[in-house]
């Protein structure tokens, strides 16, 4: 389905009815999707982030019910068909797919003190492409919070939803993310992107201006698979350089040193691959800082040095690229007009994100997707994406 907000509401109504009858009772609400500038794999670290939210997200339509009955549908995954559960007893369960995000939200809220009194259908519909690492789970996360709390009146701030979203990944489904995703969503500001301080939540909204230029995601169609215990396993290699630093030094997290602090302490590592995982969370955090600096001085020239920069670190020192996503990047490189290109996202698949000035972005999306095609033997996918706000309700109680 393509068209704009009024027809893909349309759509999803009419979609809502069939599949549960009737439209009584029922709202319609939006949850955005986040592509990251710059800052990867610096929030478990303790480091900055520099995500916005993007005009293309995840739509519901939702209707809070009598009884303890979830009743869900994605038109994602209509061959999964109406899924069914309760509120009662909730547990993550493989069959029960997709429906262990909003399922998790649940559960997490009831274990924050907000016990969700009664059940509700729920129907989804995401124009974030699956497994683009653009955070549909996130999105997901986010919006069955906001519906939550604008059915049952809970007194939670968007922060608490990004909080209430992370801990339900993490507990309900075992992926250790940081809190990057579901921030950037619950907190989205049209036109801007967000200066996280993941140490301690402080952040700040950097207009992003870009005159002459377009953001652009390339999609590499290579789904994560993997990436999920491989992301884990980064984060626990992370967790050990810590402490191993920690013998030497007095610091809380990767991201309290800088760069020459880091080259002066590094030999308490004691193991190679940990010196460069921990190497490129120091660096990443200082080069994020250093490009919201640049973007404020209006140096996109540089802004864009720094993404290229971040590719590089997270190719040979982090290790989550490939050759599916080094393929777009350095294609990417390549063609005048382009600012900076990087990975964005966890990795290991998903896509890029590239900074391309308006009169080249036709001639870019012709020769990254043709070379990427030539080597990879598949296609890839480009968007010209917008930034735009945090969750939102589109509609009154119908
Ligand atoms: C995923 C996680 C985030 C963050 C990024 C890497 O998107 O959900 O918390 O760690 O990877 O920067």
């Amino acid at each position: 389905m393509s068209g704009n907000q009024a027809e893909i509401k349309e759509q999803i109504l009419k979609k809502f009815e069939e599949v549960f009858g009737d439209t009584k009772g029922a709202k319609v609400y939006f949850a955005p999707g986040r592509v990251n500038m710059i800052g990867e794999h610096t929030d478990y670290n303790g480091g900055h982030v520099f995500p916005c939210a993007l005009t293309i997200g995840t739509y519901a339509v939702a209707r809070k019910r009598e009884d303890d009955q979830l009743r869900f549908y994605s038109m994602n995954f209509e061959q999964l068909g109406m899924m069914e559960s309760s509120i009662v007893d909730l547990k993550p369960e493989k069959e029960a797919d997709w429906t262990n995000y909003p399922k998790g939200v649940i559960w997490a809220f009831g274990e924050k003190g907000y016990q969700v009194p009664a059940g509700m259908d729920l129907l989804l519909y995401g124009n974030i492409p699956n497994g683009s690492g653009l955070s549909s789970s996130a999105s997901v996360e986010v919006l069955t919070g906001f519906i939550l709390r604008d059915f049952f009146g809970f007194g939670v701030s968007n922060q608490d939803l990004a909080l209430i979203g992370q801990y339900s990944e993490n507990k309900f489904n075992g992926v250790n993310c940081g809190i990057m995703d579901q921030f950037a969503i619950a907190m989205g500001k049209e036109g801007h992107a967000i200066f996280l301080d993941t140490a301690d939540l402080s952040y700040e909204y950097a207009p992003i201006k870009l005159e002459n230029a377009r953001i652009v995601i390339s999609c590499s169609n290579k789904k994560r698979g993997l990436g999920d215990s491989k992301y884990n396993e980064r984060r626990s290699e992370c967790e050990t350089a810590l402490a191993e630093l920690q013998k030497v030094v007095g610091i809380n997290t990767l991201g309290d040193l800088n760069e020459e602090q880091f080259e002066a302490y590094q030999s308490a590592i004691q193991d190679e691959v940990r010196v460069k995982r921990a190497k490129h969370a120091v660096y990443e955090n200082q080069r994020t800082i250093q490009a919201v600096e640049a973007l404020k001085n209006n140096d996109i020239e540089l802004f864009g040095k720094l993404m290229n920069a971040s590719h590089i670190s997270l190719q040979n020192d982090y290790e989550v690229t490939g050759i599916e996503l080094d393929t777009l990047v350095e294609e990417a490189w390549k063609i005048e007009g382009v600012i900076g290109s990087r990975m964005t996202g966890a990795g290991f698949g998903g896509c890029t994100v590239s900074i391309v000035k308006t009169e080249a972005i036709d001639t870019f999306i012709e020769q990254v997707g043709a070379a990427y095609q030539e080597k990879i033997g598949y296609a890839a996918d480009f968007y010209v994406v917008e930034i735009g706000d945090g969750p939102s309700v589109l509609s009154d109680v119908l």
